[in-house]
């Protein structure tokens, strides 16, 4: 999908000087790189916290923990998406009440949130994932929050520099919520080399708590006042974001462009085998998810054909083994179970070219046409 080390050879100078400094610094873990990466997201975001950690997957877990989620307590977890937020849940002893997303969007059905709310008020919680690079309706959620006492922790792993509407203001995926959790996982927009998170937060004693949760819940060294973590960014991929942050928007256009390029090119070539999801303003275009009619058929012809995709995610979470016990049975989520038959990412980032994309959307539209063909054969056949 992104060519990893291309990418690096164009930022190679100012990468590699990036690492020549951390490692003459002789400050390995936090310290001033990372203060410096946290205060770039605290800018960029526009968010009064940003605390670095070991992943996004961790940002979850600190930030559950850190809001006093623990045994027995009830989350909403949307039932499609990365596992990462309701896995967090279970880790910390509670059980993830899990809900059906919007067939239009992917993103957490709100409605069903709010009449899962209803019919259950022990319900502490709820955990949006901005789907694919578009921020779930953020208005609502904290109007649900308001209503229901819940505390929310946005997983924007996967939405960086996605923006939201908020009343009159447009803002950034991750920082409306208590918590905002991002991932730095090296296939992001913003990616380092290993793995990295942020949490941000508005709330001034929510981040100290953070800050001392990530350090094995110490401060000041060796003097526990929590039962914390080894969760902390290194230096040197803190160093190594803070180039790259200066490229996000940029990138983030470029995305944009591009998912306008194969939405041209589909309507131009009329692939009526193809559907979009519902696209609004805000979307980063992290990633360009289709729905696909024969949609493994077509991953394997455009594997044949070189191109690289994605399903985003095969299997719903409440048919994973791993939440085999949270008692859900198949069709207890009918859209996350058709958007997990036919939902397919094509290749998208700051670097592909038209000619690139053209290519993609002319295999697409051969997959199509020779099915069509041999069935007609066929029909022709047995008439
Ligand atoms: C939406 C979302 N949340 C959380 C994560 C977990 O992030 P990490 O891989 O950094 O632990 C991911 C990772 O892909 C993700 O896509």
């Amino acid at each position: 999908m992104l060519n990893l080390a291309e990418q690096y050879e164009q930022l190679q100078t100012e990468l590699d000087e990036a690492i020549h400094q951390v490692l003459k610094s002789g400050v390995y873990i936090n310290g001033p790189k990372v203060r410096a990466f946290e205060e770039s997201m605290e800018k960029f975001l526009g968010v009064k916290h940003a605390i670095g950690v070991a992943s996004g997957s961790d940002a979850l877990l600190l930030s559950l923990d850190a809001l006093g989620i623990g045994k027995g307590d009830k989350v909403i977890v949307p039932a499609l998406g990365f596992y990462a937020a309701a896995a967090a849940v279970v880790k910390l002893g509670g059980i993830p009440v899990l809900v059906d997303v919007d067939s239009h969007t992917g993103n957490l059905d709100l409605n069903k949130a709010e009449v899962a709310l209803q019919q259950d008020n022990s319900i502490k919680a709820i955990i949006p994932i901005h789907m694919y690079g578009q921020a779930c309706a953020m208005d609502k959620v904290m109007d649900l929050a308001q209503k229901y006492g819940l505390k929310v922790i946005e997983d924007a792993g996967d939405a960086i520099n996605a923006e939201v509407q908020m009343g009159d203001k447009t803002v950034k995926a991750g920082t409306i919520g208590d918590t905002g959790c991002f991932s730095f996982h090296p296939h992001k927009l913003l990616g380092a080399y290993g793995d990295g998170g942020m949490i941000v937060t508005n709330d001034d004693l929510l981040d100290k708590k953070l800050r001392i949760l990530r350090d094995h819940g110490a401060n000041p060294p060796y003097i526990h006042l929590l039962l914390g973590y080894n969760s902390r960014l290194d230096a040197l991929q803190a160093a190594l974001l803070d180039v790259k942050i200066k490229y996000l928007q940029a990138w983030t256009e470029q995305q944009k462009k591009a998912a306008k390029k194969y939405m041209d090119l589909i309507d131009q070539a009329e692939i009526k085998e193809i559907r979009y999801l519902d696209f609004n303003e805000g979307h980063c275009f992290s990633n360009f998810v289709i729905q696909a009619n024969f949609r493994n058929d077509l991953v394997g012809y455009l594997k044949f054909s070189g191109i690289e995709t994605e399903v985003k995610y095969p299997v719903p979470l409440h048919l994973q083994d791993c939440f085999y016990d949270l008692g859900y049975e198949e069709g207890a989520f009918p859209a996350a179970e058709n958007l997990s038959m036919s939902v397919l990412a094509l290749p998208i980032n700051p670097y592909i070219t038209d000619e690139q994309i053209g290519y993609v959307v002319d295999k697409i539209n051969e997959f199509y046409t020779e099915r069509r063909r041999l069935l007609s054969i066929s029909c022709d056949l047995y008439s």
